[in-house]
């Protein structure tokens, strides 16, 4: 199937379990996501970003048992007193948010297994085998590692238990070839280049039907002709990136026309623990039920803590707000996508991310901004002066722009952000080669002075837009005190693609001095 029609850039995170609060391993993707979605609807582009809860399977069940409490009165609580106000106050822009404990979703989860079961994908067959909880995942015995004469799973540090059971199986292994041809006519449908050679490897190493029912329990989404049996978590969660948009509506419907207009996703990010589901299984869910594959699916590194996937099971989670009360949203959004770079395992340290604010935001950028405000206010009534032009200031964003434009879009936020920076670090090096505050003790310099000042101010102009995607809130104060709300419109409504056609904040703006924008910390954290 082909999809002429698809014109909206529809971006995924993975849907997190609700066993408990995010950490900020889970704020890592879901701010990625963010940045990246805000980034193409700067484009110009139309955007859907998906994000959401995975309610369902033993995990869920056996927390909600711990706390006393019916699995649905615990997602219910957890998602609206953690999940939404967390991505909520990180300043997430999803535009929507998918649970699978929703009606639109099981219904259509039931119809789309139904199908492949009416077109011969699936069979009754027994499974006998290790399954770690904590992955929710039924294990090769080369996931596994020895501890004390017991098997454990390497990811979650805990013993696998041996499940036995008749269940439906999803005929997995016809699908080997289809994907092997897949992702050697679409290389960029795995990222990075690790991530797709670990999933060419595990589909060569020969791959095993999958068992994507359990009877054992029963929280989860009856089998429709077989309701002693629930479907597989896993199988069930895949399937919300297509149930959020439509999955199986009617054409002429509004799903039906939503699935049309997004299908197939541009990018699934997930954690690198969680490749082999979204580049093995999903796009074999969907090649059997005729569908498109998705265009990407990126795998992103780990947040470490002590060498080890930070993690709230092993109790090394730690919690945005732990980060956000000290740094503040922004810094926190900029930091993990700036220090790591997207693809690979990164340590999160406290004297890392007290050593960039105040080096990288508080000093190369919020004191540029402060300086510039402070001056214009001064020498200039508050008014921006006469457009001026700097060539090569001029010429640096233009690279700039073009740089940071193709590194974001491919996922290489380290590389946009930093060559962004870079040229905030320019402007800096601008003003203290050009000295506006000697300039400005002898009138005759007025021109100069005001020359400088309306580069520094314009380049300023540019840094909002170029930062928006990352740090909205802040990009947001610095156009409000340069009168670029006033004089040029919407921060949002600014264009990628315009960002360096030079002399945009007309002469006139009134600039306002705000409040800091990265305020000196405190005490070290
Ligand atoms: N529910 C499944 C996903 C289903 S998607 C159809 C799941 N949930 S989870 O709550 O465990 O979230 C896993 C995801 O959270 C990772 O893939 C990653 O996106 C993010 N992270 C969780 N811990 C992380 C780190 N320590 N580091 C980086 N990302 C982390 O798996």
């Amino acid at each position: 199937m082909t999809s002429n029609k698809k014109k909206v850039f529809y971006l995924t995170t993975p849907i997190y379990y609700v066993n408990s609060a995010p950490h900020i391993g889970h704020a890592y993707t879901t701010v990625a996501g963010d940045v990246l979605t805000r980034w193409h609807r700067q484009r110009g582009e139309a955007v859907w970003y998906l994000t959401g809860t995975d309610e369902h399977g033993q995990k869920i069940m056996r927390s909600a048992a711990a706390a006393g409490v019916s699995p649905q009165t615990w997602v219910d609580q957890l998602v609206d007193t953690e999940w939404k106000p967390n991505w909520e106050a990180l300043n997430i822009a999803n535009d929507d948010f998918i649970r699978t404990t929703e009606k639109r979703h099981t219904e259509r989860v039931q119809r789309f297994l139904q199908g492949l079961k009416d077109s011969g994908h699936i069979y009754a067959g027994k499974y006998e085998g290790p399954y770690c909880v904590g992955c929710e995942e039924f294990k090769l015995a080369s996931d596994l590692i020895e501890r004390a004469g017991e098997k454990v799973c390497s990811i979650h540090d805990k013993p696998v238990e041996i499940v036995k059971e008749s269940n439906w199986f999803f005929k997995l292994s016809a699908f080997v070839e289809p994907l092997l041809e897949h992702y050697s006519k679409n290389p960029s449908a795995c990222e990075p280049e690790s991530a797709r050679n670990e999933v060419l490897s595990f589909l060569k190493s020969g791959v095993q039907d999958l068992s994507i029912s359990r009877s054992s329990f029963d929280w989860g989404i009856p089998v429709p002709w077989d309701t002693d049996q629930v479907v597989y978590v896993w199988f069930d969660a895949l399937l919300n990136y297509a149930t959020a948009v439509g999955l199986g509506d009617e054409p002429e419907s509004e799903g039906g026309r939503k699935f049309a207009e997004v299908w197939p996703p541009d990018v699934h990010l997930v954690g690198k623990e969680i490749l082999r589901f979204h580049a093995v299984i999903w796009p074999a869910m969907l090649m059997a039920a005729g569908l498109e594959a998705p265009k990407k699916v990126f795998a992103h590194g780990w947040l470490l803590v002590g060498g080890e996937k930070m993690s709230k099971s092993k109790l090394t989670g730690i919690v945005p707000s732990q980060i956000t009360d000290h740094f503040g949203v922004d810094a926190f959004r900029y930091y993990f996508l700036r220090a790591i770079p997207f693809g690979t395992d990164g340590s999160f340290s406290w004297e890392d991310m007290s050593a960039r604010y105040t080096s990288e935001l508080a000093n190369d950028f919020g004191n540029l901004a402060s300086r510039l405000t402070a001056m214009i206010e001064k020498y200039c009534d508050g008014i921006v002066p006469a457009v001026a032009h700097d060539d090569a200031l001029a010429a640096l964003l233009e690279s700039t722009v073009k740089t940071a434009d193709e590194a974001i879009t491919n996922l290489d936020f380290q590389g946009g952000i930093q060559s962004i920076m870079e040229f905030c670090k320019r402007v800096n090096g601008y003003v203290t080669e050009k000295e506006p505050w000697v300039l400005a003790k002898d009138p005759a310099n007025k021109v100069a002075l005001d020359a400088v000042l309306y580069n520094t101010a314009e380049s300023l102009r540019a840094l909002a837009v170029l930062l928006h995607s990352i740090m909205p809130a802040s990009s947001q104060i610095l156009w409000e005190s340069l009168g670029a709300q006033e004089s040029i419109g919407p921060i949002s409504a600014q264009r990628i693609g315009a960002i360096a056609e030079w002399g945009q904040l007309p002469q006139g703006s009134k600039v306002t001095k705000s409040a800091s924008l990265f305020p000196r910390l405190e005490t070290s954290a």
